[in-house]
């Protein structure tokens, strides 16, 4: 698929048929996830790959809005590491770049994924750093639901010409 049509056609997918995604495809859509750009090439992040069925349903109820985890063949929660950063604070901007690569290189696959906010949620974060019992240096950022989609979305228009700004604002 070409970039732009890969990025214009991406779309938040919550319904999963009940094909299982293969290990092999979900570790080439890791490893777009790991090209993603970060500051001084630091790359703090961390991937936790369930696809133990439990422990989906538990996380469909930890996440306030993430019940479709409970249908999703596999859930990956994407995690910064403070200690892998030299740059201060750059480690939320950096694993929202890995997310998004992530979600777009899942929709190259023919795959469905959806985001689910966890930074900066304090809540959220905490119920999930106990979850996985993450280090103290290690901090839940976003998790995403994937799986092989059972929903089709049109193409929304959201291009806004009020939002571009030239030589000045
Ligand atoms: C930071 C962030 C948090 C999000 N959290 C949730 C969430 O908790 N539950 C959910 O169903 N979708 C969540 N989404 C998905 C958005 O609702 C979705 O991206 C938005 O409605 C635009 O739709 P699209 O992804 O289909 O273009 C989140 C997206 C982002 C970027």
């Amino acid at each position: 698929m070409e970039i732009q049509e890969a990025i214009l056609s991406r779309r938040s997918i919550r319904k999963y048929t009940d094909k299982k995604i293969s290990e092999e495809l979900i570790n080439k859509i890791l490893k777009a996830a790991m090209f993603a750009p970060s500051a001084m090439n630091q790359q703090p992040w961390h991937f936790i790959v369930v696809d133990d069925n439990d422990l989906l349903k538990k996380l469909s109820i930890i996440h306030p809005y993430g019940k479709m985890l409970s249908d999703a063949s596999f859930g990956i929660m994407v995690c910064g590491d403070e200690k892998l950063q030299l740059t201060k604070d750059y480690w939320p901007v950096d694993c929202s770049n890995a997310t998004q690569n992530l979600l777009l290189s899942a929709h190259g696959f023919g795959l469905g994924a959806v985001w689910l906010g966890v930074y900066p949620r304090e809540e959220r974060m905490k119920d999930l750093k106990l979850f996985f019992q993450l280090p103290m240096h290690v901090h839940p950022f976003a998790l995403i639901s994937l799986g092989y989609p059972a929903e089709k979305k049109p193409m929304p228009s959201r291009f806004d010409p009020q939002r571009v700004h030239k030589n000045k604002w």
